[in-house]
């Protein structure tokens, strides 16, 4: 019997480490399956995608630039995947209806909770972009019930457009979106869901929104400190982590979607610290 066939597809996609962080899980669970990395062209998503599945693909992992378009493209999301308006996860359904999940908050929120031991509950969390990566996570974060979850954005608009769609699912938490001048008061975390550091940019946040209990989180990850988790530091803040714990923990939950077992992430995580991968 052959394995069974995943990838992921992206573009560019030769940096992932999806395919090491999935052998790395199919050796640990013992599965016979094999996990590859295509680059679909900029224009051909739909195609890359219908064709995995034609030649008998499981599953797929899908990343920058077309997790919106997966997630337009599936015949059916999840629940989460909906409320994210796109999807990193892809597979067919029992009717072999291609299906879209997202995992990418439940892999933040596992992180934050579980491999930092950070309670999210009744905290006042401040998330800095609205694009795509934030709107993926706002779901996940507000089923932990943090005290308030403040969205703030380069462009103002994004930010309370975000909120909105996310008022339903708000419960008790204040949720709100703004400018990054319109942002008051402390805060227990302050996440970077901005790619702003693709351009070597910071977010201009003020010093004032960091105590000394608040802790950055990095959505990007790398091997020094990052610069926003080095600038919440110098302003008195607490070391944060980077998102390699979210990248994992995303992977674990995509892995147990398709074959029904869950990996243990921390050995994995622990090899992607000290340079593997
Ligand atoms: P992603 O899928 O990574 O979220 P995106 O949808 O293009 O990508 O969103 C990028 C986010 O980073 C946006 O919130 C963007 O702000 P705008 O909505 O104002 O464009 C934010 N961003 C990008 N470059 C930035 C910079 N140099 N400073 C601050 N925010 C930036």
């Amino acid at each position: 019997m052959t394995d069974d066939l995943y990838a992921v597809v992206g573009n560019p996609i030769s940096h992932s480490k999806s395919p090491w962080i999935h052998s790395h899980f199919a050796r640990q669970t013992d599965q016979a399956m094999e996990y590859t990395a295509i680059q679909a062209p900029l224009a051909g998503f739909e195609d890359t995608v219908t064709g995995f599945f034609d030649r008998g693909g499981k599953g797929l992992n899908v990343t920058v630039p077309f997790k919106e378009q997966a997630w337009k493209m599936a015949r059916r999301r999840t629940p989460r995947a909906e409320k994210a308006g796109a999807a990193n996860t892809l597979f067919l359904d029992s009717e072999g209806l291609l299906t879209a999940d997202n995992t990418d908050g439940k892999g933040l929120v596992v992180d934050l909770t579980i491999n930092s031991g950070f309670a999210l509950t009744d905290r006042r969390v401040l998330i800095l972009g609205a694009g795509g990566a934030v709107r993926g996570v706002l779901g996940p974060l507000l089923a932990e019930h943090p005290r308030a979850l403040v969205i703030a954005n380069r462009t103002p608009d994004k930010a309370r457009s975000l909120a909105e769609l996310f008022a339903s699912e708000a419960g008790a938490t204040e949720l709100s979106g703004c400018g990054f001048d319109g942002i008051e008061g402390e805060f227990d975390l302050i996440i970077n869901g901005t790619s702003a550091s693709l351009q070597g940019d910071l977010p201009p946040i003020s010093p004032s929104l960091v105590g000394p209990e608040t802790r950055g989180y990095d959505m990007m990850y790398s091997h020094e400190v990052t610069p926003f988790n080095r600038w919440v530091l110098d302003q008195g803040g607490r070391l944060g982590t980077d998102g390699v714990g979210m990248l994992v923990e995303q992977a674990a939950e995509s892995f147990a979607i398709w074959r029904g077992v869950h990996p243990e992430t921390a050995p994995v995580i622990a090899a992607l610290r000290s340079g593997a991968g």
